[in-house]
């Protein structure tokens, strides 16, 4: 695939496509303008005949001159002009948004009682930041059956200066017959355009330590507390976009345990991982992408967490509001990053995100508790001089290369490896490839364009700035179309 840094020669026609969707992302995304020359021998003819296969493929209008396409989307306008010898793609952003609350909410579930009482306490200490609590009974809950809980338990405890990791990743058996390097393909199933998530991703690593990431569980908290919100009744059944290896999906089971959940997850790498972690519940899995899935479009509720930066975002819409019932209620959990106005100035903040996770992550952790090989990868991230070209990729390459896992001690070496799947994300993010982050504010607009009105929007967790539309973990709540007199909304 061609990349953007540096602006490559067409050394395929193929290529094109892919130039011009990016492109077209990255200003749908909020990339106020992008202009590209690119050598290429191939004939305008040519050319053409794949840029409007990709128009066609992402259902955007185009118009053509004798030398020239014009392709549109709602929010960005790409130019193509053949030059001779070359080709220049020029890309503009065009268009602005608005967010809304929430306040009441439906009971929890009978069966899920206890995990929300748990899940509620240890949210207030998240949000009153006090120890309010003996750190004695928060350890107890690290080993709790409910992985939510257990998580959220692990995350109260690093606020408070204790480097925790919960139980059952603790305990959890890395099935090395999972990670089948065969498994991982370059190209996606669908979400075309970019590459896949685990082309840039350690799954099986990500499936074992995802979850000390700082707030993790408490955006799948507030994506329940919006479920209860702007449902009437809860939903029997759930669609859940880009389910990876289930940790949030089993989240999501147990807030919810009389729910039929639909977990949607392309990648073949974490699809076993999915598999495995899902069996004890209500959770049937497909190994397909949400534009290709070929399920019902009906849910009364849609849900995804961390995914809708994987792809398009306008196609991520799309699909959500495909399979979900008119008036039906569909509810984002993803990272978001502050508005940019330069590509430059969107590295600078992905790098600043990205980094406030790792150092909230390792606040705490003293090298002294580590196996060496840790040891070497926590100085390794903590030295890093995250502004020197190429120090990054550098510090990954490093920090990737020895891959042990530990049992039988309390040592927090998970963290460490969570932050080397964090520098992963913030690598793809930089390269704008598999990760494409957007920032709120532009996100709520795609959503609108899409027919999709905005209920609800809480920033869970900030990474940069003080306002609820800065950087950080943020939770949406959608309403595809006007509510109907049968599903789920607020009277
Ligand atoms: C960061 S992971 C999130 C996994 C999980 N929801 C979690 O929060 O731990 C993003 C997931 O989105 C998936 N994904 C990528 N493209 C997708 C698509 N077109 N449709 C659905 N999921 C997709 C990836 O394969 C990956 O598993």
């Amino acid at each position: 695939m061609a990349t953007l840094h540096p602006v490559p020669v067409i050394d395929s026609v193929e290529c094109i496509e892919d130039v011009v969707a990016k492109v077209v992302q990255e200003c749908q995304n909020g990339l106020p303008s992008r202009v590209l020359y690119l050598a290429t021998e191939a004939s305008w003819c040519e050319l053409s005949e794949r840029i409007t296969h990709y128009a066609d493929c992402v259902e955007a209008p185009y118009s053509c001159r004798e030398t020239g396409i014009d392709v549109w989307v709602a929010r960005a306008i790409v130019t193509v002009e053949w030059l001779a010898g070359s080709v220049l793609v020029c890309g503009h952003r065009i268009g602005p948004a608005t967010p809304a609350d929430h306040d009441h909410m439906v009971p929890p579930p009978e069966g899920a009682a206890e995990v929300w009482k748990q899940a509620e306490r240890l949210m207030e200490l998240v949000s009153t930041g006090g120890p309010t609590e003996e750190p004695g009974r928060i350890a107890g809950l690290l080993k709790h059956d409910s992985w939510l809980v257990a998580t959220l338990a692990s995350d109260v405890l690093n606020r408070m200066g204790i480097p925790a990791v919960p139980q059952f990743v603790c305990d959890y058996e890395p099935d090395l017959e999972l990670n089948d390097p065969a498994a991982t393909s370059k190209r996606p199933v669908d979400g075309r355009f970019t590459e896949t998530w685990e082309s840039r991703i350690s799954v099986d690593e990500y499936a074992l330590f995802e979850a000390t990431h700082p707030a993790y569980a408490v955006q799948m908290v507030e994506l329940g507390r919006m479920v209860r919100t702007y449902s009437r009744q809860l939903a029997d059944s759930i669609l859940d976009v880009g389910s990876g290896p289930g940790l949030s999906t089993v989240m999501l089971a147990e807030m919810f345990p009389d729910a039929e959940i639909d977990a949607v997850e392309p990648s073949k790498a974490a699809f076993p991982h999915l598999l495995r972690n899902t069996s004890r519940h209500h959770i049937t899995a497909h190994n397909t992408g949400i534009t290709e899935f070929s399920g019902r479009n009906d849910y009364p509720l849609t849900v995804s967490v961390g995914a809708s930066h994987h792809l398009d975002t306008r196609m991520f819409l799309r699909g959500m509001k495909r399979h979900t019932a008119q008036g039906g209620l569909i509810i984002v959990a993803d990272e978001m990053i502050a508005k940019f106005r330069s590509a430059a100035e969107r590295s600078r903040i992905i790098t600043d995100h990205h980094f406030a996770y790792i150092e909230q992550a390792l606040a705490h952790i003293r090298e002294e508790d580590l196996p060496l090989a840790e040891q070497r990868r926590l100085r390794a991230i903590r030295d890093v001089d995250r502004r020197a070209p190429g120090a990054l990729h550098k510090l990954l390459d490093e920090v990737r290369l020895e891959r042990f896992f530990y049992r039988g001690n309390d040592s927090p070496w998970h963290r460490v490896r969570f932050t080397v799947l964090e520098l992963e994300a913030l690598v793809a993010g930089i390269d704008y490839d598999v990760e494409r982050k957007t920032y709120p504010e532009n996100f709520m607009t795609l959503a609108e364009d899409e027919g999709l009105e905005v209920i609800g929007h809480k920033r869970v967790h900030a990474t940069l700035g003080t306002s609820d539309l800065d950087a950080g973990t943020h939770v949406f709540a959608l309403r595809n179309g006007r509510p109907s007199d049968v599903t789920i909304g607020p009277s």
